[in-house]
């Protein structure tokens, strides 16, 4: 009779033991979510950016449309600086073309029109042109082709630079 005691009173201590570890472990991996949460990375973000070519080679004020992976992008260079737009209109997505005799970005295909920092200024585009990130190192222009920034131009950081040209200069 003693040995059936000890034996339902080792499982219901080896039970309570297991659920213990259990609420344990899973109060402990939420706190580390949370602080996670609280206390973000210090890790630059990673980014692939693509070799467009020399900063000089780069004209100013005339658009230079490229394909990079598949992302149709305009590189324009202003006295403000250069800025790698994306092409598809903020409407439904045609592609705009840039007007010389304007100055500005137009749409095909229900007359959107966004000026030459890419914002919106006519027809039925909701919201301004993406820009990529430009990454400049060593006089060199890249696009990060992963990465649809506000700012732009700024010295390498961490990201992998592709050193597969589309325009070498
Ligand atoms: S898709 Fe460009 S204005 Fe409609």
């Amino acid at each position: 009779m003693a040995v059936i005691h000890n034996d339902i009173g080792r499982r219901r201590f080896l039970s309570q033991a297991v659920m213990a570890f259990g609420a344990l472990f899973g109060m402990g991996a939420l706190a580390l979510r949370f602080m996670q949460f609280l206390v973000p990375s210090q890790k630059p973000r990673q980014y692939e950016a693509v070799l467009i070519g020399a900063e000089a080679r780069v004209p100013m004020g005339e658009p230079v449309p490229m394909n990079l992976g598949g992302h149709k992008i305009m590189v324009l260079k202003t006295e403000e600086g250069i800025t790698a737009f994306s092409r598809r209109c903020t409407d439904l997505g045609c592609l705009v073309s840039w007007s010389k005799e304007r100055g500005q970005f137009v749409c095909p295909c229900h007359q959107g029109v966004f000026d030459k920092t890419g914002r919106n200024i006519a027809g039925p585009p909701p919201r301004p042109l993406d820009r990529y990130q430009v990454v400049r190192r060593n006089g060199q222009l890249y696009v990060n082709i992963q990465m649809k920034e506000e700012e732009n131009v700024g010295e390498a950081g961490s990201g992998r630079l592709i050193a597969k040209s589309w325009w070498t200069g």
